[in-house]
């Protein structure tokens, strides 16, 4: 039986009773999607116990609009967790998650100054505070992240390892539509046209001339770049914005 922890008090009691077992985490946002449950699955696979957390962070949209534009589809989530056998929901309220406001701040300026962290001012110190927080409730042994989001894993990476945190965090490969379009809970935002237009990022990322291939497609892009051998982009469809990335190497896949 898959259970939903609405408060920490409940939550720390339900914690206490799952010591000595292999606990899996999965932190989200909710509007669950494949690109999730995959992420679900291998947790599923690793672990004794599985825990989820659906929580839509305010503190990493710099955008009131975006937040309040972020889809919310919990009754449809709890549904889609429950058939892929997690075991424990933590849905936690922003007043309790930060229960003196947006008092402490994880930064890291080395790590954001670049990409996502560039052009969403606050976006990765709103990520690596909740994710700390949510790590310290959940005390799991190992997180999951997706590939999807590759500079957040990255960043998740080394600030468990910088902080000592005992959590190994496993990356997972990025989940994508039969047209190659990867899978995003902003995708729902997107008409049929935009999709389509979409599906075209990921073809494009495979070229060394990606930049002006998405322009020339009519996408406003918000930057190219590479690192960690991999080229990962921001593109703007019908004002949503999407990312993708793809490893340099073996071009096709990713
Ligand atoms: P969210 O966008 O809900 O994503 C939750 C997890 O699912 C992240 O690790 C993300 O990389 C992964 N994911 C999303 N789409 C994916 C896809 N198509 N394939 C594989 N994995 C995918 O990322 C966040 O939430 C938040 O920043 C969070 C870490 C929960 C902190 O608030």
């Amino acid at each position: 039986m898959m259970h939903v922890c609405n408060t920490l008090d409940e939550w720390r009691q339900r914690r206490r009773a799952l010591s000595g077992k292999s606990i899996g985490f999965v932190p989200t946002m909710g509007a669950l999607h494949e690109g999730h449950a995959s992420l679900v699955k291998r947790c599923r696979a690793e672990n004794e116990v599985v825990i989820v957390s659906i929580f839509v962070n305010p503190t990493q949209f710099n955008d009131p609009d975006d937040l309040d534009k972020y889809p919310r589809t919990i009754e449809n989530d709890l549904t889609i967790l429950r058939h892929l056998g997690t075991d424990e929901v933590i849905v936690p309220s922003a007043a309790e998650l930060y229960p003196n406001g947006y008092l402490f701040k994880m930064e890291a300026p080395g790590l954001t100054n670049i990409m996502e962290g560039a052009h969403r001012p606050g976006f990765f110190e709103g990520v690596m505070t909740v994710v700390l927080k949510l790590l310290n409730l959940a005390s799991p042994d190992r997180a999951y992240f997706g590939e999807k989001d590759y500079q957040q894993m990255k960043i998740i990476t080394a600030m468990v390892a910088d902080l000592f945190i005992p959590t190994e965090i496993i990356a997972c490969p990025t989940v994508r539509e039969s047209s190659g379009l990867a899978m995003s809970s902003r995708n729902m935002r997107l008409s049929p046209a935009g999709r389509q237009q979409a599906a075209e990022i990921r073809r494009a990322l495979s070229s060394p001339n990606a930049r002006e291939i998405l322009e020339a497609a009519g996408f406003a892009v918000d930057y190219v770049e590479e690192h960690w051998d991999r080229r990962l982009a921001a593109v703007f469809v019908e004002g949503i914005r999407l990312i993708d990335n793809v490893p340099l190497a073996g071009e096709n896949k990713g």
